[in-house]
């Protein structure tokens, strides 16, 4: 497929971590890579990939309260770049991907979810990751 074109071919869709992204780049002969969804909840997973197929640097892949605190920040950026109505909102897919990524019980993740406040979501939110190791893929 790569030869049919002149411009540099990047393979997409269900790339999730290091061994479909080399099955991927096996069956296409593409240049390279691009992971959407893989990287939802855990960001890390970017350069996960990069380590194993390229010898990048390895990704340290945040655990408990590190967790929280690196989601927290994301947060609290979300909140000051679209504003608190938008903000909330746009912060709530990415929350509930994260809390995919730590399996946070669904009672606990409803509340974080519906929480009235900044400081309420922070609170919900220490709970449902700081005690929670990410699944790592
Ligand atoms: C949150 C999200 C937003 C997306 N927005 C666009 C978009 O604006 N334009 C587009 O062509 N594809 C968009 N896509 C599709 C992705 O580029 C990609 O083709 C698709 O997610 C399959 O790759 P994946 O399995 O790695 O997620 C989006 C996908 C996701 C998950």
């Amino acid at each position: 497929m790569r030869d049919a074109v002149t411009v540099p071919v990047i393979a997409n869709g269900d790339i999730t971590d290091p061994a479909t992204a080399r099955q991927a780049l096996a069956q296409s002969g593409a240049s390279g890579v691009m992971i959407g969804r893989g990287a939802q909840g855990r960001p890390w997973q970017l350069a996960l990939v990069a380590h194993h197929l390229y010898g990048a640097p390895a990704p340290a892949i945040p655990q408990g309260l590190d967790f929280y605190h690196m989601v927290a920040t994301h947060y609290e950026a979300m909140l000051t770049f679209y504003g608190g109505d938008l903000g909330g909102k746009v912060a709530r897919k990415h929350l509930g991907w994260y809390m995919d990524t730590c399996a946070t019980p669904s009672a606990l993740r409803q509340q974080v979810l519906t929480a009235p406040s900044p400081a309420a979501v922070l609170r919900l939110l220490h709970g449902a990751l700081a005690e929670h190791a990410p699944v790592a893929a």
